[in-house]
């Protein structure tokens, strides 16, 4: 039985399913909150995401091409052009009119930050907010979408935890980290995130260097990491020097237990290193928790009780509180 995916209140928010790269290069299948998606470029550039089931004989479009912004059905060739709209059956007769329902049905979906976001709703909740995306200081980075086997409840919860540094990311920036953390307050943070202000010693080897720009062996990290409903993360890391650093992660439910992820990078440097070069070390960092994740079966328990929690899970805590809340479900634990 499905735990929290196929609530209705998931239903009116963004998720990002694709890089817009990824887009380009469709037909993609995605399945998000349950539903078996096939999202396209159409020939004026804008993404469509409709049902993956062709509305002919129920052939998965996903499996089919897009050639000049048009998606060809692999199993009879019907093609939807501009917003899903038939504008060819290779069978018939071209000076008949088209079947009313042969046009494909469309969820809203849209572009942004390099991303597609779908929404599955009628009125889609507000999309989050990165003010630095249009600040010319800063550069916009994006990591393909990926599978997770895990649910976006662990996943969002591992994002806002920062007590795993030390255990899980040994081989990137946690080994030098203190284990215990401290007294976590928990605020409004800029752009409509909630969570909180910490201060860290990373390691930084090879791969971390590029990234910071230092060359010492461990760096003196100001950070701040939040949360907007239902799983999006944001995580703020201010250099010594100036540089700043963002992460926004962004999980979008498959079902209970497997997620889309991707995570898009602002900062604010002197192009010395490559995109790519910029977000590898994210990207291992991600495989670390990634691989711990993908090891813990089942959705992260929203209800009180169900799991035990200490004062560095605050932040997660007040999360899973409000996501109960938003889901119509039993309360989470109070704070720690
Ligand atoms: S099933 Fe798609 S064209 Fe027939
Ligand atoms: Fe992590």
């Amino acid at each position: 039985m499905a735990v929290f995916y196929d609530n209705p209140a998931l239903r009116d928010h963004w998720y990002a399913l694709a890089t817009e790269a990824q887009l380009r290069a469709g037909p993609l299948a995605r399945t998000l909150l349950g539903e078996s998606l096939v999202l396209y470029m159409d020939p004026d550039g804008k993404p469509v995401a409709s049902p993956d089931r062709c509305p002919h004989r129920e052939a998965p479009l996903s499996a089919g091409h897009v050639s000049d912004g048009v998606l060809v059905c692999p199993y009879h060739g019907w093609s939807f052009g501009q917003g899903g709209q038939c504008i060819r059956i290779p069978s018939a007769n071209p000076s008949m009119p088209l079947p009313r329902n042969s046009h494909l049905s469309r969820f809203q979906a849209t572009l942004r930050y390099g991303l597609v976001w779908v929404c599955l709703g009628d009125v889609p909740q507000a999309l989050p907010q990165i003010a630095q995306d249009d600040d010319a200081a800063f550069r916009r980075i994006n990591s393909p979408v990926e599978h997770w086997r895990a649910s976006a409840v662990r996943m969002t919860d591992n994002f806002l935890d920062i007590a795993h540094f030390p255990w899980v990311h040994t081989g990137t920036f946690g080994n030098s980290q203190r284990t215990q953390v401290e007294r976590i307050e928990l605020e409004a943070l800029d752009d409509g995130f909630f969570g909180y202000r910490y201060e860290v010693e990373a390691e930084n080897p090879l791969g971390a260097k590029l990234v910071s720009g230092q060359s010492e062996s461990t760096v003196h990290r100001r950070m701040s990491t939040g949360y907007m409903l239902p799983f999006a993360v944001r995580s703020t890391i201010h250099y010594e020097t100036g540089l700043v650093h963002i992460i926004l992660m962004l999980s979008a439910p498959v079902d209970d237990v497997n997620s889309n992820f991707t995570f898009v990078v602002w900062r604010n440097d002197d192009f010395r290193v490559s995109a790519e070069e910029a977000i590898e070390f994210d990207r291992m960092i991600g495989a670390e928790d990634k691989l711990m994740l993908e090891r813990i079966p089942g959705v992260l328990p929203l209800t009180a009780r169900g799991v035990a929690s200490t004062q560095s899970d605050k932040a997660s805590t007040a999360w899973r509180i409000q996501l109960a809340r938003m889901l119509g479900i039993e309360q989470a634990d109070p704070p720690a």
